[in-house]
């Protein structure tokens, strides 16, 4: 079964609600090929206008939500509100969220629950530090977030996991499609061991860190690579090169 490509525009704390109003209605009047599923994640304050907004072939996202889904938790994003309004997506487990808010792996495992419980459909990112790579442990670190999210939830349909090497997010360094496409390659292999053949062959593992239209066909073109988490790059015109990459390679 061939993987529908997926790429996520992660907008980040970013932008006005008229620059990204304007930014949308560029996206309404792009060619977007249909061979791409496409998800913008702009700033919570407007997820909801921005969802009225979009095309009706481009869903929105969260780029976070809470483990419980009501309650005194000032601050917090509701997964149950999220999907009450219509909101499909949520992005859980960046690097962002686990470095700067100290989410621990056992958090985004809870969140990606939660999220799972109410019916949104996941984002979930997992990815090395530097430090980490050099150490030799990036494939160790990146199937420890997965077991952390396999103890919480069977059911792995609705989660696009995006690896997203910590190295690489907001540097402009990207990694080579042959290290890009070993982590894939080594996440699919875990997940046929430890969830299953079928849920492997259909994941979409997607690639995050300073993706551009300059390098994303090269990445499109590797065999495990399903798509792209963009950050920087989903706020520029280049956004909509990117989404098309995948035609411009031979793969199926
Ligand atoms: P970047 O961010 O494309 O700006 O590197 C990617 C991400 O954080 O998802």
């Amino acid at each position: 079964m061939a993987r529908k490509f997926f790429v996520g525009g992660n907008f980040k704390m970013n932008g006005t609600l008229a620059s990204l109003q304007k930014l949308v209605a560029d996206l309404n009047s792009a060619q977007l090929s249909s061979d791409s599923e496409v998800v913008i994640a702009p700033p919570s304050l407007y997820v909801l206008p921005l969802k009225e907004l979009v095309r009706k072939d481009v869903a929105v996202g969260a780029q976070n939500a809470h483990i419980e889904v009501s309650g005194a938790f000032t601050g917090e994003i509701s997964p149950k509100q999220l999907h009450e309004e219509g909101v499909p997506w949520v992005i859980l487990g960046h690097s962002e969220r686990r470095s700067l808010f100290h989410e621990s792996h056992e958090i985004v495992g809870k969140k990606t629950k939660a999220a799972l419980d109410v019916g949104l459909n996941v984002i979930l990112c997992v990815g090395e530090t530097l430090q980490e790579r050099e150490a030799g442990r990036t494939i160790q670190v990146v199937e420890s977030q997965l077991v952390a999210v396999a103890k919480e939830i069977k059911d792995w349909s609705k989660i696009v996991i995006a690896y997203e090497p910590v190295w690489a997010i907001g540097t402009g360094k990207v990694a080579t499609p042959e290290q890009a496409q070993e982590v894939h390659k080594d996440i699919r292999s875990w997940i046929v061991q430890n969830i299953g053949e079928t849920v492997a062959e259909s994941i979409r593992v997607i690639y995050g860190g300073s993706v551009t239209a300059a390098n994303s066909i090269e990445l499109a073109k590797q065999l495990d690579i399903d798509g792209f988490l963009v950050g920087g790059a989903s706020l520029k015109p280049e956004f909509v090169d990117i989404i098309n990459s995948k035609n411009k390679t031979n793969k199926l």
